[in-house]
């Protein structure tokens, strides 16, 4: 009755991820990121993505495999990213893990990015409940999504942004500020000693009720650009704290909205951004006054890793879903 240890491997944009998961339990996992090497391009370079997998790869999974204290032997199924994101990117990991299952006789499963970001957040204080609702917010994503069943049922969307991911404008915006990249991160460091009060950023379809749970966010970023261009010596961390301020009002009221509208008790926030520490603060207290409980996984399951490609592949393997063919082939744009 026993079920696999399964080995999931990411590699869709700049991190490459391994990690170990049986039974809902993470076991072990490494990353390794190229952000380093694309930090002086303003961001991901695709070409220099795809050569870092290559050298990253296979010390990744031998560095999850001892952190487990396992060895390859113990490895039942092998799931992937198998999209969206980087083409190359992904040719790279699904080609690792191709060989990993085909060399140790075990079955492969593809899996959908944002599927595992999901199942990464069941790794952490239990499995997710069904239903659920699902914010999904990275540099890539800025989604919310109703979730029935991760493991059966499709994902449901119910909006998402009609231009830049929330990750996009922080880091669109940090590079006005003269902010390092990633500029998430920086931004939230510089927001520390800012007052979110100094400028009133806007709210972008808080209103539109046609709308309810759709995302625009270029508009926060041309409005960052001209109050940067207004100012003598723009304060820094004040327009950082205002911009955090303005995405995380609008991410956390709209995620707490389509849990009341459907009757849903579970708000899960996952992504890169979910590591905001004012998205974080926001939700919590929004969260509480709507008697919503909130999952949000630990930073380390929040960004890409391998962890949750195998979470989502252990639930898959545990519905005793379909392998993938052998064929497994790459889908840069996959729909949910
Ligand atoms: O999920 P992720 O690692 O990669 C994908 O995009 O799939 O998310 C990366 C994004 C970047 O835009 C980064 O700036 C943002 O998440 N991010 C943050 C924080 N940490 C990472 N944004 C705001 N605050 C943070 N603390
Ligand atoms: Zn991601």
């Amino acid at each position: 009755p026993d079920s696999p240890v399964v080995l999931g491997i990411e590699s869709s944009c700049d991190e490459t991820g391994a990690g170990l998961v049986r039974d809902g339990v993470l076991l072990g996992q490494a990353v390794a990121s190229s952000m380093d090497e694309h930090a002086r391009f303003g961001g991901v370079v695709p070409e220099i993505a795809a050569r870092a997998h290559v050298h990253a790869v296979a010390p990744v999974v031998t560095e999850a495999l001892a952190r487990a204290g396992l060895t390859l032997a113990d490895v039942g199924a092998v799931a992937v990213t198998s999209g969206p994101g980087l083409s190359g990117a992904l040719q790279v990991g699904v080609a690792a893990a191709k060989s990993y299952a085909f060399s140790l006789g075990v079955p492969l499963y593809g899996v959908h990015h944002l599927a595992g970001h999901v199942a990464a957040a069941g790794l952490h204080g239990g499995p997710l409940p069904n239903p659920c609702v699902v914010l999904i917010v990275s540099g890539g994503h800025t989604s919310l999504l109703l979730v029935r069943d991760l493991a059966r049922d499709p994902i449901t969307h119910l909006g998402d942004t009609l231009d830049d991911a929330a990750g996009e404008c922080f880091d669109k915006v940090a590079r006005i500020l003269g902010l390092p990249y990633p500029g998430g991160p920086a931004i939230d460091r510089a927001a520390r000693t800012g007052d979110r009060k100094a400028v009133r950023f806007p709210r972008p379809l808080t209103r539109a009720q046609d709308a309810p749970y759709a995302f625009s966010f270029s508009g926060l970023k041309t409005a960052a650009a001209r109050w940067v261009e207004a100012q003598q010596t723009p304060h820094v961390p004040d327009a950082a704290a205002a911009l955090q301020e303005a995405v995380a009002d609008v991410l956390t009221r709209k995620a707490v909205r389509a849990c009341t509208d459907h009757g849903i008790t579970t708000l899960v926030v996952v992504g890169g951004v979910a590591a905001n520490s004012r998205v974080r603060e926001l939700a919590e207290r929004r969260c509480a006054s709507a008697g919503i409980t909130l999952r949000v996984p630990p930073p380390g399951l929040c960004t890409d890793n391998g962890a949750m490609i195998a979470a989502i592949g252990d639930l898959l393997v545990r519905a005793g879903a379909e392998p993938a063919p052998a064929e497994l082939s790459v889908d840069p744009s996959a729909p949910l």
